[in-house]
């Protein structure tokens, strides 16, 4: 994670960033030490990003890298307002013992377009990462991608309109109005079982959600998220992150999640 020291809305590259509505620093911080807080109460360690002077987004630290197996793709952002992230991320990789730290040859967004399930690398397209960058992940990881196409510039990365719940055991949430036709019938052919969010929930950022397989930490607007969460197992854990939705992002965007190689996983690639 990667507080939001420098946060503000100065330009515009999503539907939800207006430049001229006020932001609260004081209280986009407090608001981020407070997921920071839930995430160490619930026993996960948290690692901390340096925020750099002039990246008021970089609180978004899920678009700066994708980590599987503890294998580490980059980011290659869309707008030049963010490209600086970049080599951040990959700095702090590298810094911190990460073997295999790869710099992408495509423009992908990380985090924001990948999402993580045992069988495949959900992978979005559409407004942020290029088509390219879907087979150069594949061969990065090894593991097969399923591309998703989005057409609703309100949910332009996939992470505002898919949350993966269960990585162990292939359950996922989404909004199905984020998706193109043909997405939507893969998502139903390979997700029968999916919980389905309404609008107003996928409107106030409720898949945009970080989930430990347990408990679900996500916005405390989407509020018909939480039973059929409950139904399933889940444990719904709402959090106020309001000040970050003026930017366009909320509990999963600043989070970047860190999968380890791990026994039972193969080994790396050549
Ligand atoms: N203002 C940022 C952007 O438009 C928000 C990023 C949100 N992050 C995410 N993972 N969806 O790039």
């Amino acid at each position: 994670m990667c507080p939001p020291v420098h946060y503000t809305v100065s330009y515009s590259i999503n539907p939800w960033m207006d430049p001229t509505e006020p932001v609260d620093p004081a209280l986009a911080l407090l608001q981020w030490e407070d997921l920071r807080d839930r995430y160490r109460a619930l026993g996960h360690t948290v690692e901390i990003l340096d925020p750099v002077p002039g990246l008021p987004d970089m609180v978004f630290a899920a678009n700066g890298a994708t980590v599987v197996d503890g294998r580490v793709l980059g980011a290659r952002f869309a707008n030049p307002e963010r490209t600086g992230e970049a080599p951040a991320h990959l700095a702090w990789f590298r810094g911190h013992g990460f073997p295999e730290v790869r710099e992408p040859a495509h423009v992908n967004e990380a985090e924001g377009d990948f999402a993580v399930t045992s069988s495949w690398l959900l992978a979005g397209r559409g407004f942020r990462s290029s088509l390219s960058s879907h087979p150069e992940a594949q061969e990065f990881f090894g593991r097969p991608v399923i591309g998703l196409e989005l057409i609703d510039p309100r949910f332009y990365h996939l992470d505002t309109a898919l949350a993966v719940l269960d990585e162990a055991g292939d359950e996922i949430m989404y909004y199905p109005g984020a998706f193109s036709p043909g997405t939507r019938a893969v998502l139903a052919r390979l997700f029968p079982g999916a919980l389905l969010a309404a609008a107003e929930d996928a409107a106030a950022f409720g898949l945009n959600a970080v989930s430990d397989g347990l408990h679900v930490l996500l916005p405390h607007t989407a509020r018909g998220l939480r039973a059929p969460l409950r139904e399933r197992g889940f444990e719904p854990v709402p959090v106020d992150m309001s000040e970050l939705h003026k930017a366009g992002g909320s509990v999963k965007c600043c989070t970047l999640e860190i999968r380890p190689a791990h026994a039972g996983v193969p080994a790396p690639l050549p």
